[in-house]
């Protein structure tokens, strides 16, 4: 899905947050389903490093983050995946904003489901495209940065 497509999809998401969605979820993952936090790509002088993956689902997530000394000072995502999806994007985020990369690349999909209040059980996977996204970015942010290295 072309970048400019995803603010349209998102507030499709959002239209079609209904019952079903208030049954599916828990009241904290559907705020953020309707709320989404640190959505969309940032202007590029905002961005160290921008990684795209692609889960088994089919459905891809792209973490932008910007880095000053080891410490992620924006984090930011899109996605074309499902809600649960858009919950994990959100809380991932969060949870990294002004923290060091070591404290990043700790995070397990566990974390992110527990900082949800459990996801359900047929979008575990949901919290896992989350951490894999952000741990290829971190992984992408220092490959760049040793290829720079004189
Ligand atoms: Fe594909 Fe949630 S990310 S179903």
């Amino acid at each position: 899905m072309p970048l400019d497509d995803l603010d349209k999809w998102v507030e499709e998401l959002q239209k079609e947050i209904n019952e079903e969605a208030v049954k599916r979820y828990n009241e904290y993952i559907v705020e953020l389903l309707q709320n989404p936090k640190n959505w969309g790509k940032p202007k590029s002088h905002e961005i160290s490093v921008w990684h795209a993956y692609e889960g088994p689902c089919g459905d891809t997530m792209h973490f932008f983050l910007k880095i000053e000394n080891d410490i992620i000072e924006k984090a930011n995502f899109i996605t074309d995946g499902c809600g649960a999806t858009v919950a994990a994007g959100s809380q991932t985020t969060m949870m990294i904003e002004g923290k060091p990369l070591e404290f990043a690349e700790s995070l397990k999909p566990i974390d992110i489901d527990n900082a949800l209040g459990g996801l359900p059980d047929d979008h575990k996977h949901c919290g896992e495209l989350a951490i894999r996204t952000l741990i290829h970015a971190i992984e992408k942010y220092k490959f760049q940065n040793i290829s720079k290295d004189p």
